[in-house]
């Protein structure tokens, strides 16, 4: 290992050690997290592990708890993200020495690990497999409700108070499937959807749910549903605005809580993130599909 470098883990919820980091992310993938950092919702139990070559990160893998509803059970799960070697560090194996770090921090703390990536290949040698997504295209069986889309409002990120309720939303939600779903991801949640103005955030006050979504390739595309209990299908109908004129939705998780007639079609991801999964899956190969509001 290079003697100049200095191993360190660190929790993120520190506002004051994110700079590196940030910095890290900036320079290669150009993305710019400082106005969700500047929100500090962090999660506590984030752990950067990292090289560093004195005050720069020079390698990162970071790992954060993103608990899953998995054949009906919740178990503990971590996504791992942030994987970045500085160009001038590369092909010396920080990232495989990093990855086996991790890896060793997640033994007997999580049962499953998941992450998405444009390079698979770069992950199977650590015991991830690819998890072809699907999405699901069909009509909604429910009757248009107009009053309860008047009832609908959007929730806006920079008001503290909607952001507030969007984390208590996560803190209690129902899994969107039985088969696969995101259990509390309020941080991750705010993180995507500040990056995606396209998507619409609709809170239903008499349902108390938040349904996310966006128009498709002529579709509307139904991203999420956050509820502590599931709403019916007339109020998801509302907040997705649909008309007894509106054609086929398109609905980016596995629709088993949802009325309807729904055909499973291959999903690409739009940039190449593809999942990959480290541990048991049961009825692995059934067509399924993690929300995009757990995209990292
Ligand atoms: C991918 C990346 C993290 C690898 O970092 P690294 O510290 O250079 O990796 P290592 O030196 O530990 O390489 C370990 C193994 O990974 C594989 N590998 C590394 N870089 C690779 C690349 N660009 N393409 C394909 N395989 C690669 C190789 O099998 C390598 O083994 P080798 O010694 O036989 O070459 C780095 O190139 C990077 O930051 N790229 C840009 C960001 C990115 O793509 N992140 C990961 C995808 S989400």
């Amino acid at each position: 290992m290079t003697t100049e470098l200095s191993f360190r883990i660190d929790a993120m919820d520190d506002q004051s050690r994110r700079g590196p980091w940030l910095n890290l992310l900036r320079d290669v993938f150009a993305i710019d997290l400082s106005a969700y950092s500047a929100l500090d919702i962090w999660h506590p139990g984030y752990r950067a592990f990292s090289y560093w070559a004195g005050d720069v990160i020079a390698a990162n893998v970071s790992i954060r708890p993103l608990p899953l509803l998995m054949d009906g059970q919740i178990v503990p799960a971590a996504q791992l993200h942030a994987v970045a070697t500085r160009p001038q560090w590369r092909r010396r194996g920080l990232f495989a020495d990093l990855m086996t770090r991790v890896l060793a921090y997640a033994d007997g703390r999580f049962d499953r690990l998941l992450l998405f990536t444009a390079q698979c290949d770069l992950y199977r040698p650590f015991g991830f497999r690819h998890l072809p997504q699907h999405s699901f295209v069909g009509f909604l069986d429910a009757a248009p409700d107009s009053a309860a889309a008047a009832d609908c409002r959007c929730l806006d990120l920079a008001d503290a108070d909607d952001r507030a309720l969007i984390l208590a939303l996560h803190a209690a939600r129902t899994p969107v499937s039985r088969d696969l779903g995101l259990v509390d991801n309020g941080d991750i949640f705010i993180a995507n959807a500040i990056a995606r103005p396209d998507w619409q955030l609709r809170y239903s006050p008499g349902a108390h749910a938040l349904v996310v979504l966006a128009e498709g390739s002529g579709r509307k595309r139904l991203i999420d549903v956050v509820a502590p209990a599931w709403p019916d299908a007339a109020t998801i109908a509302a907040a997705l605005d649909l008309s007894a004129t509106d054609g086929e939705i398109e609905i980016l998780f596995p629709p088993d809580r949802l009325p309807g007639d729904f055909r499973a079609l291959p999903y690409t991801p739009e940039d190449d993130d593809h999942l990959m999964i480290r541990g048991p899956l049961a009825n692995e190969g059934a067509a399924i599909m993690l929300p995009l509001t757990a995209l990292s």
